[in-house]
């Protein structure tokens, strides 16, 4: 039987329908509220909102658990390759071999980018960050790549330009602001591999690859690809509904991602790493990220939704330990994740705070042992969320509920005001 909350206000009585999601978490429909009682809702940062149904990404932030269609991500990212990940998240289902055969075809042929393209590249202040590059060039592709977004084939067609040619862009922004050769995609690697081709390749030091260095960025993709209603797929989503093109979408998401607050936090984490290692105080870092007074916080901690250790920062963790110790490196940097870990966890504030270290604070030494520049951290986190926000895209405009995003607002400003003259002010 439907389940139903009562909401009684002024002796008036309203029932909301009860919404239970496939792991048991509920919901209060409230789609009729307005409509029926007068009122909306008020929830600064959709802490307490849902804003869609899906079936593409379950997180139990009170357990740690992520799943992408049903499949943990600790077996995903123990068996499978970054491509068998970005299918399952597209297209609901693990590609059978031929289907895998049939995708890794269609993602090589749209690996290059338009020539034309480099021209762009060229007019960038060189100081420009990668992750604004990235995003004016993801939305540029939409001239020259026209989508007809009606046609199932179309699409297919955006979405499997979309998720190689990013690889591309990436590394050409990287090679491009160091004033070095761009380096092409090759036909005979697989995804990962022929990324750091593109970004290390060059004609006097040819790129040799490791094994183990692709698969830590595989890992590192696959932790990445999609995390449910977070800020930069919210705002693909939102943006996706004024029904723009796929590309002006995901350089929305893009753009969000860049935050510190988000996606931006893989870079400041490291920066926060080496001034404590820098200062040699970390009892410092410590105290002014408990102090209220001083907006400081400690970058790589807390999560809105996991309240306690995020399973992606556990396998990025190890990741960091086994990488560093296959490449023989020695990097101080994880030595101070792992003290200020040790003190933070054992520290009242952060017990009281449910705060934990998230996917960031580990994934930048990651990163830097496999060659990654510091400004280019959020871009790799980009690559790897791709595959998330165009799942989520699709889901949303094949969702006949779907609709403009539009939120709504108790406005707080004056009431009705006469316009005074500008020599009567
Ligand atoms: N250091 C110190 N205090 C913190 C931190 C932190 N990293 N994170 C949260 N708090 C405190 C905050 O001051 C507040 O305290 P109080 O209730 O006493 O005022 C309380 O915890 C709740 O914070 P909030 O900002 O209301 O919580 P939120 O759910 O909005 O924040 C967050 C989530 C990720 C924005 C926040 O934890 C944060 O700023 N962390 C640092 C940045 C970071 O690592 N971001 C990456 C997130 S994971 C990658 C991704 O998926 O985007």
């Amino acid at each position: 039987m439907s389940e139903f909350v009562k909401i009684i206000y002024n002796g008036n009585e309203y029932r909301l329908p009860v919404i239970v999601g496939s792991e048991g978490e509920k919901a209060i429909d409230i789609s009729g509220l307005r409509q029926e009682t007068g009122f909306i809702t008020l929830d600064p940062g959709y802490a307490n909102t849902g804003s869609c149904t899906s079936s593409i990404t379950f997180m139990d932030g009170e357990q740690g658990i992520l799943r992408y269609r049903g499949i943990p991500v600790e077996q995903l990212a123990e068996h499978a390759t970054f491509k068998e990940t970005v299918y399952l998240l597209i297209n609901g289902k693990l590609p059978k071999r031929d289907e895998l055969t049939q995708f890794s075809v269609l993602l090589n042929d749209h690996s290059l980018v338009h020539e034309d393209m480099r021209d762009f590249y060229e007019n960038f202040p060189r100081s420009s960050h990668p992750m604004g590059i990235l995003s004016s060039m993801v939305n540029a592709l939409r001239s020259f790549y026209p989508e007809l977004q009606d046609l199932e084939e179309e699409i297919n067609m955006t979405v499997t330009r979309l998720l190689s040619k990013i690889r591309t862009l990436a590394a050409m922004s990287y090679k491009i602001s160091r004033g070095h050769r761009v380096v092409y995609p090759r036909p005979d690697l697989a995804y990962c591999a022929n990324f750091l081709n593109m970004m290390f390749d060059s004609p006097v030091r040819p790129y040799e690859i490791d094994a183990d260095v692709v698969n830590a960025l595989r890992v590192f993709w696959i932790l990445h690809a999609d995390h449910e209603q977070n800020c930069s797929t919210s705002a693909v989503r939102m943006v996706g509904s004024a029904r723009v093109t796929l590309y002006a979408a995901i350089s929305a998401g893009i753009a969000a991602l860049w935050g510190p607050l988000h996606g931006g936090a893989n870079q400041a984490v490291i920066e926060m790493l080496s001034e404590i290692h820098e200062s040699g105080n970390m009892g410092r870092a410590i105290e002014r990220a408990k102090d209220k007074k001083d907006p400081f916080r400690l970058m790589g901690f807390g999560h809105r939704v996991y309240k306690t250790y995020d399973p992606r920062a556990k396998i990025m963790k190890k990741m960091a330990d086994k990488l560093l110790k296959k490449l023989n490196i020695s990097d101080p940097l994880l030595d101070v994740a792992k003290e200020l870990e040790e003190i933070a966890l054992k520290d009242q504030y952060f017990i009281d705070h449910n705060l934990y270290p998230n996917v960031d604070f580990y994934s930048g030494i990651v990163l830097r042992a496999i060659g990654i520049p510091t400004n280019m951290f959020t871009v790799l986190f980009a690559i790897g969320r791709i595959p998330g926000w165009i799942a989520q895209w699709r889901e949303s405009i094949d969702d006949p509920n779907w609709k403009l995003c539009r939120p709504r607002q108790i406005y707080t400003g004056p009431q009705e005001t006469k316009f005074i003259p500008i020599d009567q002010r």
